[in-house]
């Protein structure tokens, strides 16, 4: 956390040099902006105060060399630049000049943002692609257009999605949006005029039904063809569909797409009751969600405890009981054995009332059009460390990707939204020819209520959790540990150990990485 002097310190005035040691950042203000000073070594840097994704506090995120870290959601800026090196944040923080006058550091005047694309960066010694095409208009595909245009890129880019909307905060979708929390212009991720103003042809509605590698072009459902030099896959993932037997005459709903939770939203403002099938993250979120409307809630899932598979029993159970305090009835180790109009029964014989029924059980990657190409799949299509498929200039990013994570040392496939925009962003230098690994700590949040789990690293399996501080108390580190080191970590109201915990997992891999003199 930053040094508080206080967020009315007029930095215009100074302020003690000696009050600065390296490491250090003070919260202050320039005029009317808040501004964060911060030390590195010997060097001084201002910087807006607020991250540009949901305006994170940056005071209370951790300086690591001369880049600052957001407490949220673990964005990364430049203190020199102000550029976003890392998602969510795709738009940059302002930055000052900083003046040292005697012992005192002054903050001048507010410096020019360098130009979007610094010439530089686009001089490669390989030929740049014609054109690029970007199959999905989400995180990985969203991501990966912006930092092509930010790397001066400067041919021809397309992004074809199959969704009737353009790409969309999807996170939100299952949070504050379905809470009635957000509002509807909240979700779009860029204004539409941006997609024509950065030159990006962006086609809705229209799914891709073949790739042709031969013949560098893809083919959409309607008949038209897309010639590309370089290509993205971000086709995302799929809810897996229920077969419940009278399911027809249900209302029975899955959330993946904005019109998927605008009808919820629909249907929750006419209804008192729903049952929701699935106890993970998705199916949870959107528990929360309607009961902050008031709709009554009835969770039926195979599991014992919600979550357990991901987080552990401890975990587990700290949710579930977040829940039931809200009134979320939870009916687990059961399924949904048949629907019939308003009657859900459930395998152990109960049934229950409902005006609506909500199916989250996970999903499955994308991978058909993949697969019909002969580009290698694994449960997931194939990558590898720069993303690029079995197909040369043809790569792979975000849910539908299994990567080489050089942190497990397995091959991994994961669900999280800064892990898709940020294989984007790398997919998207490695089509200009950087030859860039993946190499990012997995980072995932999930919110109930007002209890916002944040977790970095990667463990399917472990054989010990231990847990700092009180997870009922809303203060906790839950490390999972395997073969004695920390795979991942779990917090709950601790943003800053989480990077601090992110920063870990970064060090240990590099140090196992480097060889032995
Ligand atoms: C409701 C909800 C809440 C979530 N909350 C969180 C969260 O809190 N934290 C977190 O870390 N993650 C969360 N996630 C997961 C996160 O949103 C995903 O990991 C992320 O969106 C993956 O990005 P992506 O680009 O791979 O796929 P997507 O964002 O799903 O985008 C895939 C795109 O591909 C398009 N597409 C698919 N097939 C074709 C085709 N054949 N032709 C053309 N287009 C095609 C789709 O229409 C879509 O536009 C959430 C997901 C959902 C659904
Ligand atoms: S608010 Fe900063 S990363 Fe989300």
């Amino acid at each position: 956390m930053a040094e508080s002097a206080g967020s009315s310190t007029d930095l215009t005035r100074g302020v003690d040099a000696s009050s600065i040691t390296d490491g250090k950042m003070i919260l202050g203000h320039v005029g009317k902006d808040q501004v964060l000073l911060a030390r590195t070594g010997d060097r001084l840097f201002a910087v807006g105060a607020h991250c540009t994704h949901y305006h994170g506090p940056l005071a209370e995120g951790l300086l690591v060399g001369d880049t600052v870290r957001c407490p949220w959601h673990h964005a990364c800026f430049s203190l020199e630049t102000g550029e976003a090196l890392r998602a969510p944040a795709l738009d940059p923080i302002v930055c000052w000049r900083v003046e040292r006058d005697g012992d005192r550091v002054i903050v001048r005047e507010k410096l020019t943002p360098a130009p979007a694309s610094a010439p530089a960066r686009a001089v490669v010694s390989v030929a740049l692609p014609a054109s690029i095409v970007i199959i999905g208009g989400g995180a990985a595909g969203l991501a990966a257009a912006d930092m092509l245009r930010r790397e001066a890129y400067h041919g021809p880019i397309t992004m074809i999605s199959a969704d009737p909307d353009p790409p969309v905060d999807r996170p939100n979708l299952s949070k504050d949006f379905l809470a009635g929390e957000a509002k509807d212009d909240w979700i779009p991720m860029w204004p539409t005029d941006l997609y024509r103003e950065r030159q990006i042809e962006l086609l809705l509605h229209s799914p891709v039904s073949s790739i042709d590698t031969a013949a560098r072009a893809v083919l959409l459902a309607d008949g038209t063809r897309r010639e590309f030099g370089s290509l993205l896959i971000a086709t995302g993932a799929d809810p897996v569909r229920l077969p419940i037997p009278g399911q027809e005459t249900a209302k029975v709903h899955y959330l993946r797409s904005f019109a998927d939770s605008r009808a919820i939203v629909d249907r929750a403002s006419h209804a008192k009751r729903a049952v929701v099938i699935g106890a993970s993250f998705i199916g949870l979120e959107v528990s929360a969600s309607l009961r902050t409307r008031g709709v009554a809630v009835d969770v039926v899932a195979p599991d014992h405890l919600p979550l357990e598979r991901v987080m552990g029993p401890e975990v587990g159970r700290f949710i579930q009981s977040v829940h039931e305090s809200h009134g979320v009835v939870f009916h687990l180790g059961q399924t949904v054995s048949s629907l019939a109009g308003r009657k859900v029964t459930l395998s152990g014989g109960t049934t229950i009332d409902a005006d609506f029924v909500v199916v989250g059980v996970g999903v499955k990657p994308s991978i058909a059009i993949a697969e019909k190409a002969g580009i290698a799949t694994d449960r997931g299509i194939s990558v590898n460390e720069f993303l690029e498929t079995s197909v040369p200039g043809i790569f792979a990013a975000g849910d539908v990707a299994r990567w080489p994570d050089p942190h497990t040392g397995e091959r991994i496939r994961v669900e999280h939204w800064v892990v898709a925009e940020r294989q984007g962003q790398v997919a998207a230098r490695n089509m200009l020819g950087r030859r860039e690994r993946y190499d990012a700590v997995p980072f995932f949040w999930s919110q109930h209520y007002d209890v916002t789990i944040n977790y970095v690293g990667h463990a399917e399996k472990w054989d010990r959790v231990t847990i700092d501080g009180s997870l009922e108390g809303h203060d906790a580190t839950v490390r999972f540990v395997r073969g004695g080191a920390t795979r991942a970590v779990a917090t709950v109201f601790r943003d800053k150990a989480s990077l601090e915990a992110e920063v870990e997992l970064e060090r240990s891999t590099a140090s196992a990485e480097r060889p032995t003199p």
